[in-house]
């Protein structure tokens, strides 16, 4: 207990100096609470207003994919140079160590695997998200699946309603069916509609036209997945043209883990969210890296 005796008058009040209130560096997220605020800090880097995170939630329709065979040999060398990684609770009680200290978004819904129809899902219990000190909560949303649209939808808001009780902020992902066009208007649509029912940020696709407009239609945060495995140069131009339009960041799995020279792939990828380079000079490093790690 602080000693009553002999304390120091308090004199230093900073009379007409006007307290510092300090807006919030997070597109459409100046008005959530500290909490959420805390934990997008971690996620995103309040410098850069960007994020690098690493994807390794695949198993959890696909099973063993490509290069998530062995996490423990393929993910684990690599999480040190993500900024926030997105996996399942197995993955994480499995194989993710709780020393590495990186936010975790956490796959939140479970539901129908590739064998059947995708996009049944389901929520897991809240009271699970906060025992794995989860910073963001990915839920997936299947706008135009007839059959799947309307329990997405109440996934997400379900899933929004249960982060804003714990302060845990939520990430809205965008499912596209195979008949679906990912084109501007429908990948804005579908990323409107999450951040519209809540959604702190939102993870969809990189399209070739119109991107911009993707991004400036939606009033919080765009992360991109990176889809299936391109080639390394064509990997780092998407990830600069989608920053480029105004993207805050990627969410980026088999362009990383699938890549001939992960760690040099994940370099280069940070380099160009956060530091602006172009596509030459990310290409450069990755190779730098592979050709110095043989
Ligand atoms: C999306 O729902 C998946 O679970 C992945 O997290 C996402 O597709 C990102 O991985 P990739 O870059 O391999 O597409």
């Amino acid at each position: 207990m602080a000693d009553r005796e002999g304390n120091i008058d308090a004199k230093d009040f900073g009379i007409g100096i006007p307290q510092c209130s300090e807006g919030f560096f997070l597109k459409g997220n100046a008005h959530v609470d500290w909490g959420m605020k805390d934990r997008l800090s971690r996620i995103f880097n309040p410098k850069s207003g960007h994020t690098v995170m690493l994807a390794f939630d695949h198993g959890f329709i696909m099973g063993p994919t490509s290069g998530l065979e062995r996490m423990d040999l393929t993910i684990v060398p690599l999480i040190p140079y993500s900024d926030c990684i997105m996996c399942t609770r197995g993955a994480l009680r499995t194989i993710v160590p709780p020393t590495c200290n990186k936010p975790i978004s956490y796959r939140f819904d479970a539901g129908t695997s590739i064998l059947t129809e995708l996009n049944d899902q389901v929520l897991q219990d809240i009271d699970e998200a906060i025992r794995v000190n989860a910073s963001l909560l990915a839920c997936m949303v299947a706008i135009g699946d007839p059959k799947h649209e309307g329990i997405t939808i109440r996934n997400l808001t379900k899933t929004v309603d249960l982060g804003t009780r714990y302060s845990i902020p939520t990430l809205g992902v965008t499912a596209v069916g195979k008949e679906l066009v990912r084109d501007a208007r429908y990948l804005s649509l579908a990323s409107r509609i999450c951040a519209e029912n809540g959604a702190n940020v939102v993870k969809t696709y990189f399209c070739n036209e119109k991107f911009e407009q993707v991004t400036n239609s939606v009033p919080v945060p765009i992360v991109i997945a990176g889809g299936k495995k391109l080639g390394e140069r064509d990997a780092l131009e998407m990830a600069f043209q989608a920053i480029d339009q105004g993207a805050s960041g990627v969410d980026m799995g088999r362009n990383i883990f699938q890549s001939d020279s992960p760690v040099g792939m994940i370099l280069a990828v940070r380099a160009i969210v956060h530091d602006g380079v172009k596509v030459q000079q990310a290409f450069e490093i990755y190779e730098t890296y592979k050709n110095e790690h043989k």
